[in-house]
Formats: structure tokens, C-alpha cells, sequence
């Protein structure tokens, strides 16, 4: 298994879903983790992610408690499924606060307190990489795999690492208020036929922050099942099989 020992770890969203796995999984490997989220759970540190304030205050706690961190899962997000003709600038506003500002505030402000050998991961979206049709939330994914590019180059020449995962249709709370025509297309469009689980998406976040990741940076990993592999050529393919003898 891979270690994690002696590093400090902050994941945000971590009250549930994604975010809760991935501190779960990234303790058992040895990590010291800082759980936090905007709701109230049990072992998580409250923190608003687009809240400069509270992200200045978690780095002055992490400061004062630990002295350096080495590694951050911008993991919080929200989505919005308004289509293009019914997105309020609001509504496109506040997700983008959350999927893109939130990420950009944990690095500016934590970043300083990672030696070299720390390592950032984004949680984008299959949405990242396709034209999935809740814009607000596309939209913010897209701007997060940017912000990503960036500070791997900018953080690079200090050994700190900054790659990107896209998962496809994972079972949450989140993608438990999708209508289920959402879910049974997804999974049309899925090679490997299926949703996936949380605990599909924690091993290649606790592989990313580990020392096994060392010159791995600038990376987007989907898990997705294959979804976003086949560029729409899976219905056609679907389609000409039922003809076909
Ligand atoms: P979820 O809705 O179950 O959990 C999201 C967590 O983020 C919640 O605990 C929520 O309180 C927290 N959060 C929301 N706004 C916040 C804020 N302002 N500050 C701090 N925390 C905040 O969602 P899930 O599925 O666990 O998603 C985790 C990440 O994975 C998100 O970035 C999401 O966009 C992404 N994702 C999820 C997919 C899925 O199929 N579930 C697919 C692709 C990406």
C-alpha cells in the first residue's frame, strides 16, 4: 500500500461523498488530514471554500499546528443543472465561486506552506473535458482544468506537483438528485456498463499524493469508466452492432 506518512493533508468537501472517501482513504495511508467542508460533520473543520478569510485562517492554524503541509484535495463542488438558455449569471456566478475560486483561494493560501514534494489535486468532472449540458458547472470545470495548467507550471520550479482527475458518474449525493433518464444515459455511454463508487476514485488520489507520483504534474486522469474516451463514437458503434448480423 502506498504511504502516506508524515504528510499533512488538507481535502475540502469532506463531509461527505467524494471528499469523506478520499479522507478516509488518505488516513489509512498514513496522512495526517485536515477534513474540512462548509456544513457541519463529525471531524471536519468548517471552511467555506470561496471564504478568503477562512482560508487565511486555516493557513495561520495549519502554520501554527504543523508548520508545512504537502498536500490539498480541492475536492468541494456544486452543480447546477440549468441549460444554456436558463443559467442566471447568478447561478453561472456562484458555481464558478465554488468549482474554480474555491480551488484558486486553497492554493494561493496553502501553497506557501508545502516544501518541495507536496502535491495538489483538482477534482474535475467528465463535464471537464466534454460539452455536458449543465453550463454553469461545465463551464466551471473547464475554467478549473485552466487554473490547474497554471499553477503546475507556476508551482513546478517548487517542487510542488498540481494534477487534475475527471471523474465520470460516481454514486453521491451529488448525482442522486440527477433525474434517472441522466443516470440510465450515462451508463449507455459508459464502456465498462456501469456508475462508479467513491472508492473507485481514492486510490489514484492517494497515488497522486504520494512520493510514488513524484514527476507526475500537469496530468488529467479521467475515471470514468471510458466515458469520455470515446468521443461519442460509443452510440454509433451501439447502433451499427444492433444492425449488423
Ligand atoms: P457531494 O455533493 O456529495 O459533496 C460535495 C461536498 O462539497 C459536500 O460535502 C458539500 O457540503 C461541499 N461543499 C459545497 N460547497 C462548498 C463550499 N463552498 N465550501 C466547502 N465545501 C463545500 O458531491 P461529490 O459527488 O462527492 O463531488 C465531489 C467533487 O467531485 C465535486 O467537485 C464534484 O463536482 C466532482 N464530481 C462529481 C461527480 C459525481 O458523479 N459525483 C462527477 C464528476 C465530478
Amino acid at each position: 500500500m502506498t504511504s502516506l506518512t508524515g504528510k499533512v493533508v488538507v481535502v475540502t468537501g469532506a463531509a461527505r461523498g467524494q471528499g469523506a472517501a478520499e479522507a478516509e482513504a488518505l488516513a489509512e495511508a498514513g496522512a495526517t488530514v485536515v477534513a474540512t467542508d462548509v456544513t457541519h460533520a463529525p471531524g471536519c473543520r468548517r471552511l467555506d471554500v470561496t471564504s478568503e478569510t477562512d482560508w487565511a485562517a486555516l493557513a495561520a492554524e495549519l502554520r501554527t499546528r504543523h508548520g508545512h503541509i504537502h498536500g490539498l484535495v480541492n475536492n468541494a463542488g456544486v452543480t447546477w443543472r440549468a441549460r444554456l438558455d436558463e443559467v442566471t449569471a447568478d447561478d453561472f456566478a456562484r458555481v464558478h465561486a465554488v468549482n474554480v475560486t474555491g480551488p484558486l483561494l486553497g492554493i494561493q493560501h496553502l501553497a506557501p506552506l508545502m516544501p518541495p514534494g507536496s502535491s495538489i489535486v483538482n477534482v474535475g468532472s467528465a463535464a471537464a473535458l466534454t460539452g455536458h449540458y449543465p453550463v454553469a458547472y461545465t463551464a466551471s470545470k473547464w475554467a478549473l482544468r485552466g487554473l490547474s495548467k497554471t499553477a503546475c507550471t507556476e508551482l513546478g520550479p517548487r517542487g510542488i506537483r498540481v494534477n487534475t482527475i475527471h471523474p465520470g458518474f460516481i454514486e453521491t449525493e451529488m448525482t442522486a438528485s440527477a433525474a434517472p433518464a441522466f443516470r440510465e444515459a450515462q451508463i449507455r455511454e459508459t464502456p465498462l456498463g456501469r456508475t462508479g463508487t467513491v472508492d473507485e476514485i481514492t486510490p489514484l488520489v492517494v497515488f497522486l499524493l504520494s512520493d510514488a507520483a513524484s514527476f507526475i504534474s500537469g496530468a488529467e486522469i479521467p475515471v470514468d469508466g471510458g466515458h469520455t474516451a470515446h468521443g461519442g463514437a460509443k452510440s454509433l458503434s451501439d447502433a451499427l452492432q444492433r444492425q449488423q448480423p
